[in-house]
């Protein structure tokens, strides 16, 4: 936290958003579906890439901010696996601009140790988008602060379903085929996330209501937060103003909310001859 306020001007609204965020709630994963760019550009009679250029910096932000602020992991949705169903200009300008990132950034988040992740089947990806996103991964992988993991030609149910392939592959090879039975911590552990919290926070600019495929299962009891502003405006108040919102929310993951609200004794929810009571 003090490495956040250490770098805004005093008495600014993000100084004092940040200043009213407690650091010992802050979410440790984050995720945010960066959607609006197009319309952006819409507005401003611009072509398409032109919001995708200017969804640049937000990221940047974002990134900074989050690793300031101490959080463990930030998840930034850059390309679904639906996303290839876009004219191959915007596609091309897409790669274009996660060359041009990560070219700029890496040093950056060498210098702010922070540890890139490529999460989706990175494999389908160009071959020299591939390799300057693996050469990334491999540089910063000794990085101990904030994991930044960037969904790309991702989706949420390839995800689960290679997670499961995996499983079945392994038992098949150790012969334990036959008795296999699957849990929750299993799937887990073979998810691209693997060892990362599940997302507390998920952001979603631009207004949609809509989850587009992104961490299914990593958002099981997520906190969603879905803002009106368009992705390349996200400034640093629109993050903090998530985060501000987050602690506000009232958290009980199927339980109950442990103030004031003692545990019901299961015997108190059933009358003298067994029926409920009123
Ligand atoms: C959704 O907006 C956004 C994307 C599909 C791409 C996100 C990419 C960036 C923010 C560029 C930079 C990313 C990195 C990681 C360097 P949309 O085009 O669907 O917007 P619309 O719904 O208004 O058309």
């Amino acid at each position: 936290m003090r490495e956040l306020l250490d770098i805004l001007p005093p008495g600014s609204r993000e100084y004092e958003l940040a200043r009213t965020l407690d650091p010992e709630r802050l979410p440790a994963h984050v995720g945010i579906i960066m959607d609006g760019n197009g319309r952006w550009a819409r507005r401003r009679s611009l072509p398409r890439v032109a919001g995708h250029r200017a969804g640049v910096e937000p990221v940047r932000m974002a990134v900074e901010t989050c690793a300031r602020l101490g959080i463990p992991s930030l998840t930034l949705y850059a390309f679904s696996a639906e996303n290839w169903k876009r004219p191959r200009t915007e596609v091309e300008t897409l790669w274009r601009l996660l060359h041009y990132y990560l070219g700029r950034e890496v040093a950056r988040l060498m210098q702010n140790n922070i540890r890139l992740r490529a999460i989706g089947r990175i494999h389908a990806l160009p071959a020299e988008v591939r390799r300057q996103l693996e050469d990334a991964v491999r540089a910063t992988s000794g990085n101990t602060g904030l994991i930044l993991n960037l969904a790309i030609n991702y989706s949420g149910r390839a995800e689960i379903v290679d997670a499961v392939n995996a499983i079945i592959e392994e038992a098949r090879r150790s012969g334990t085929l036959g008795s296999l039975v699957l849990d929750e911590e299993q799937i887990s552990s073979r998810l691209a996330t693997s060892g990362q919290p599940d997302v507390d926070l998920l952001i979603r600019t631009s207004g949609e209501m809509r989850i587009s495929n992104f961490l299914l299962w990593q958002i099981a009891y997520a906190e969603l937060y879905v803002t009106p502003t368009l992705w390349p405006d996200f400034d640093r108040v629109a993050l903090l103003e998530a985060m501000a919102a987050f602690q506000k929310r009232d958290r009980r993951f199927g339980g109950i909310h442990p103030a004031g609200n003692a545990p019901v004794e299961q015997s108190s929810l059933i009358g003298a001859r067994g029926l409920p009571a009123q």
